[in-house]
């Protein structure tokens, strides 16, 4: 018996007509309908999960109201059933010319890469004092605001400012202070993102943000994007947040809030490597500050 086939309708513009959409369709079986629509971003209708990455549709037809009635209560339910937060410039919608009341409303599916990142990041940094959730989302909000107005590819921007610490554990537990969370980063971050479904291009442009956003490794910051992450990652260490943080980072790693080194020169070959600037091998010799 033949194998029953799926059909999904990939939606790529919306000013399609009846017959375009009902020829527009590819055939598949099961086992690839469902990778299909768990991979790929192609505009195929899916389901909202909490946990989900979506692209999300909504098809208005008979609508005699405005249409920003539709969307600030679309925001509304995003915001209270699934956690996601967006503003009225995320949503894109299009009027049907030739049917009166008749709107295409869409969402694209990065709010809820986004939120599927900010859940694993979340996790991997629960132990994690000044690099914990809390820095990645004022980090977050803040490189969003230096990116306003700049030709910037935001997607790159925001998935890079989530995952640039995820890697911070694994340099707070390394005694020996030879591990550069910004490069474990970047190695953890590229299977998330491949299975999240970005592009190769996209992976290696927001791994480069991840590696060049550490002012004590060798990688400098060379797009306008990995530039961003970076002054946003330096200014959260700055005023009261990065006092406070500082402090946080002294009494988990019971470090000196004052003490003077009796020879820097020495204290700098000894516990950091011989630069300046270079990674603190062992923590409870170090002071704030040096
Ligand atoms: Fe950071």
């Amino acid at each position: 018996m033949e194998q029953d086939k799926f059909r999904l309708y990939p939606i790529k513009k919306f000013n399609l007509t009846k017959e375009q959409i009902a020829n527009n369709y590819e055939e598949y079986d099961l086992e690839e309908t469902k990778q299909k629509l768990l991979k790929e971003n192609k505009g195929y209708n899916q389901r909202i999960s909490s946990d989900g990455i979506y692209t999300f549709f909504v098809d208005c037809d008979g609508y005699n109201d405005a249409i920003t009635k539709v969307i600030k209560l679309l925001i509304k339910y995003l915001d209270e059933k699934y956690d996601i937060s967006i503003s009225k410039k995320d949503v894109s919608y299009t009027k049907n010319k030739g049917k009166e009341g008749s709107y295409h409303i869409a969402i694209p599916c990065i709010y809820g890469k986004c939120k599927k990142i900010k859940e694993i990041v979340e996790k991997e940094l629960k132990e994690c004092s000044g690099h914990n959730i809390d820095h990645i989302m004022r980090v977050f909000n803040m490189a969003v605001h230096l990116a306003k107005g700049e030709n910037v590819d935001l997607e790159v921007i925001k998935i890079s400012t989530l995952l640039h610490d995820i890697g911070g554990k694994k340099e707070m537990d390394d005694p020996t202070g030879k591990t550069d969370h910004a490069i474990e980063s970047a190695k953890m971050a590229r299977p998330i993102l491949e299975k999240l479904g970005f592009s190769a291009d996209k992976i290696d442009h927001i791994c480069d943000c991840i590696i060049s956003h550490r002012y004590k490794n060798e990688h400098e910051p060379k797009t306008l994007e990995a530039k961003i992450l970076f002054d946003a990652d330096k200014l959260d260490a700055a005023g009261a947040i990065g006092l406070a943080r500082g402090f946080a980072w002294i009494g988990k790693n019971g470090a000196h809030i004052y003490k003077k080194a009796d020879n820097l020169d020495d204290y700098i070959k000894e516990n950091l490597g011989g630069k300046i600037n270079g990674r603190i091998q062992d923590k409870t010799k170090h002071s704030a500050h040096i």
